[in-house]
């Protein structure tokens, strides 16, 4: 039976997404896709495999897509907490724009959707939210429910910074700020599926609501859309 309650959240680096997802998840009994690490996984195994990410060879990037998606690889990546590198934010924007990779990636986050993985405790999952940059316009454009997370770049570079401080990792906020440019930037004036806020998404800036604030302005909204039994 295919899922109707599905949830789109889309919107820029740094923004709160993960941060609302994990947190209607837990509340709602949802299984949540974070699709920005199906790219950046695809990014680090290329990184690690030496390819030369400075001038890409978009043919051997999409044969090793299709690799590492037909024999489950990316989900074994996508758990590596190298995916959050400053090396891996450098190059995953120019390979998240090559149409043939957005295209295999399509399936798999259209077949989550429609058949969310059980829980963690292995109970059924009663929806899912799918969070990414064209979720809600071009991989679920019929979601019931569709937010556009944001928050001005400073907030998202200061927000970035603490977590690589926290992860050990050495950045300056200036450098930071400039790479959350940079990637926004490519990832809104890319051809293939830019990000983009679907006319029908309900845009929450947390750079004026903080966490608490921002799931409950998302809750009302779930309540009164999906019926979640
Ligand atoms: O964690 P952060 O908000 O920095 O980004 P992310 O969601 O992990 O996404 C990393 C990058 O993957 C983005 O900058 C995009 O280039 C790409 N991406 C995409 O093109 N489409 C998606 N649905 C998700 C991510």
């Amino acid at each position: 039976m295919s899922n109707k309650n599905i949830i789109a959240i889309d919107g820029p680096a740094g923004a709160g997404k993960g941060t609302l997802t994990k947190k209607l998840c837990d509340y709602y009994g949802f299984t949540g896709l974070d699709t920005g690490s199906l790219y950046r996984a695809i990014t680090l195994y290329m990184i690690e495999k030496n390819y030369d990410m400075d001038s890409l060879d978009i043919t051997k990037a999409i044969n090793a897509t299709k690799f590492i998606s037909d024999n489950h690889e990316i989900l074994e990546y996508a758990k590596n907490p190298k995916i959050r590198s400053q090396l891996t934010n450098k190059y995953v924007a120019s390979v998240a724009k090559i149409p043939e990779i957005r295209q295999i990636m399509k399936q798999y986050q259209i077949e989550f959707g429609n058949n969310p993985p059980n829980l963690p405790d292995g109970s059924k999952a009663k929806g899912a939210i799918i969070e990414g940059r064209d979720i809600g316009t071009v991989i679920c454009p019929n979601a019931p429910v569709k937010f556009f997370i944001t928050a001005k770049p400073e907030t998202r570079a200061s927000r970035r910074l603490k977590e690589y401080l926290d992860q050990g990792e050495s950045a300056s906020y200036q450098e930071v700020l400039a790479s959350i440019i940079a990637r926004d930037e490519a990832d809104r004036t890319r051809a293939t599926s830019p990000m983009k806020q679907a006319e029908d998404a309900i845009l929450i800036d947390t750079s004026e609501n903080n966490k608490e604030a921002t799931f409950e302005i998302a809750k009302k909204i779930i309540d009164e859309r999906l019926t979640i039994i």
